[in-house]
């Protein structure tokens, strides 16, 4: 299974929850983190890990070979043992890493997917910030699941009636999931047309462990079990993990690939094409008391 964390605007924390939903994906799940953000990686530094191997080795062997279990030798272990294969945190070098992995802008990384079609493996791509130009679209495009990230502030949502279709385009099964406060997933789902999973909680703490700071959390199957944003992220990971889905993989190994039907999941407001909506972005209702649903973690259940 490949499942891609993506972001459209800011930081709302994709990286740390990519992290967060392989180290709380149900067992016994094979599971690997890559970073695939062109933006360059942030897993090395925070883990005070080596720069080899990783992306760039990996797209490197690619070259040479197209074994399933290409992807193991590249790959580090953050404390709890989770294996991740790091960016280096220079975006050149990235991008060009990403570049080399994904030659064919459709059929994406032939490396992650063929190591996500091996049965029990799970493949976590960040693949931050994402636009239609990204060296990382290709993955998008061939994951099982993308998981969208953003946070719920009007600057934020603003941008989400002009790019949700996209991301509809490139997915059929794309999952939003809003970070922190801000509007209500109610109201999101109302002015989008789009039933938000869930909201991420703001969690400084968990988050923390997450990026590989010191804190009275320890890393490890206990230390981000214990955080709200673990918890959450198990739950999102159960969802994930057991959802009714065509697989992709199975669509990319039988047929020529084809472009994805228009997706009936994500849309701008209902009956508003995209170029009516206000410039100043989605429309949204008043702000009040209330407007924050605050139901950190809940929604995913
Ligand atoms: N749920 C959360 N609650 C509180 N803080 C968080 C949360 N998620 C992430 N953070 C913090 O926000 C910062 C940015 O997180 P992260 O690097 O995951 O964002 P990102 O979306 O990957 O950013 P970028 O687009 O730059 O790659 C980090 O300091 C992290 O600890
Ligand atoms: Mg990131």
């Amino acid at each position: 299974m490949l499942v891609s964390v993506l972001s459209l605007k800011g930081s709302p924390g994709a990286t740390t929850f990519a992290v967060a939903l392989a180290a709380r994906w149900p067992v016994p799940a094979r599971v690997l983190v890559v970073e695939a953000d062109p933006s360059g990686g942030d897993i090395g530094l925070r883990f005070s890990l080596p720069s080899a191997p990783g992306l760039v080795s990996l797209a490197a062997a690619a070259r040479r070979s197209s074994d399933a279990d290409l992807v193991w030798p590249h790959t580090l272990q953050l404390p709890g043992g989770l294996s991740v294969i790091t960016a280096p945190p220079d975006a050149e070098q990235a991008s060009a890493a990403l570049f080399a992995l994904a030659p064919d802008p459709i059929n994406g990384l032939a490396a992650l997917r063929t190591a996500a079609n091996q049965p029990g493996t799970v493949v976590i791509a960040d693949c931050g910030r994402i636009d239609p130009g990204s060296p990382a679209l290709s993955i998008v495009r061939s994951s099982d699941v993308v998981v969208l990230l953003s946070r719920a502030h009007s600057d934020d949502l603003a941008h989400l009636p002009r790019r949700l279709p996209a991301v509809g385009r490139w997915s059929p099964n794309p999952v939003l999931l809003l970070v922190g406060d801000g509007y209500s997933t109610a109201e999101v789902a109302r002015e989008l047309g789009v039933p938000p999973m869930g909201r991420v909680p703001d969690d400084p703490i968990g988050a923390a462990v997450l990026c590989g700071r010191p804190n009275k959390l320890r890393w490890g199957r206990t230390g981000p079990a214990q955080s709200a944003l673990g918890r959450f992220a198990h739950k999102v990971a159960i969802q994930l993990a057991t959802r009714d889905r065509p697989s992709a993989a199975t669509a990319h190994q039988s047929a020529p690939v084809s472009p994805p039907p228009p997706s009936p999941v994500l849309r701008a407001v209902p009956g508003v094409p995209p170029d009516a909506v206000s410039p100043n972005g989605v429309r949204l209702a008043p702000e009040g008391p209330g407007r924050n649903d605050q139901q950190q973690g809940g929604q995913a259940s």
